[in-house]
């Protein structure tokens, strides 16, 4: 199984379980509420984890005590953290709310951390590593990570999550070997259709295989040869919980390419976990039977 390095955030989430979205100005009483560790580059690990790699964490991680329940549950999971740096302050805490009705998850961000940076970046040893997955966070910091990756570690693979526009971030798709953009992206970029985002996408990344996820759609990808491929969404009987689905679909991929799986079976293992995911709460237990 292979080692691998995820850079980005870990959060501590509070989620609240609604009925329904609420009004502004409403007031009403949750039917759940539950504190639990989150961020994308972690939850891609957790997942990660549980597919049978050894995964590594470099992120700015807080000191206080609130930040005790993000560092139980990456060590729990056996998750490095050597490549991470400590500073005083909270953690980034989300308020989620989770719809029923919708099947929606609403985020409010609060972070008073600095990001991870190329500096920190370039003190990791990369020499045991299989693969590097980034979060897209700061756009400059980003391409200082990846053109030094590219410098010391020119064989070494390396996938992009793209879920929300940042200044400069384009600047890293030539350097990527997989990059995994939300929908959301696509329409910060002016496209309502997976097709003409992903042929756009490539006048910028000529190299990488390009990868979007489209909701109840399920997931487009357009490979290095110009092909378009696409897996259906793989939707749970009951909808429970959607927190974290797009963090569980980069595990599936990154696992698949792990194994050279093609990029057709790759979006279809990837959108079948990020399914199971929504069936149940929490990324406990995703691997094994039922995928
Ligand atoms: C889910 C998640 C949450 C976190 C937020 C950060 O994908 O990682 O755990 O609060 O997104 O953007």
């Amino acid at each position: 199984m292979a080692r691998i390095l995820a850079i980005g955030t870990a959060t501590l989430d509070l989620i609240f379980t609604l009925a329904r979205y609420p009004d502004e100005d409403a007031e009403l009483r949750a039917s759940g509420l539950c504190i639990s560790p989150g961020g994308n580059a972690a939850n891609t690990l957790i997942v990660l984890g549980q597919l049978g790699h050894t995964c590594a964490f470099g992120g700015v991680l807080a000191d206080g005590p609130e930040a005790t329940p993000i560092l139980e549950r990456l060590a729990r999971h056996q998750i490095d953290l050597t490549a991470c740096r400590a500073v005083r302050g909270r953690p980034p805490t989300s308020c989620v709310l989770l719809s029923l009705e919708g099947g929606s998850r609403t985020i409010v961000h609060y972070r008073d951390l600095p990001e991870y940076s190329g500096d920190d970046f370039g003190r990791i040893d990369l020499a045991s590593f299989d693969w590097v997955h980034f979060e897209a966070r700061d756009g400059p910091e980003t391409v200082r990570m990846i053109r030094r990756l590219r410098e010391s570690r020119p064989d070494l693979p390396c996938s992009v999550e793209v879920e929300k526009p940042r200044p400069g971030i384009e600047a890293v798709f030539a350097d990527a070997m997989l990059l995994i953009f939300s929908r959301a992206y696509a329409g910060h970029r002016g496209f309502d259709a997976p097709h003409p985002f992903l042929l756009r996408m490539r006048e910028q990344a000529p190299h990488a295989d390009l990868i979007v996820t489209w909701g109840k759609e399920g997931a487009y990808g357009l490979d290095s040869r110009g092909a378009i491929h696409h897996s259906p969404a793989y939707p749970p009987v009951e909808v429970k919980d959607t927190l974290g689905a797009g963090d569980t679909f980069n595990a599936g991929l990154i696992d698949a390419y792990l194994k050279s799986l093609g990029l057709a079976e790759a979006l279809s293992q990837a959108c079948r976990l990020s399914g199971k995911k929504c069936g149940q709460i929490g990324l406990e237990g995703l691997a094994g039977k039922g995928r």
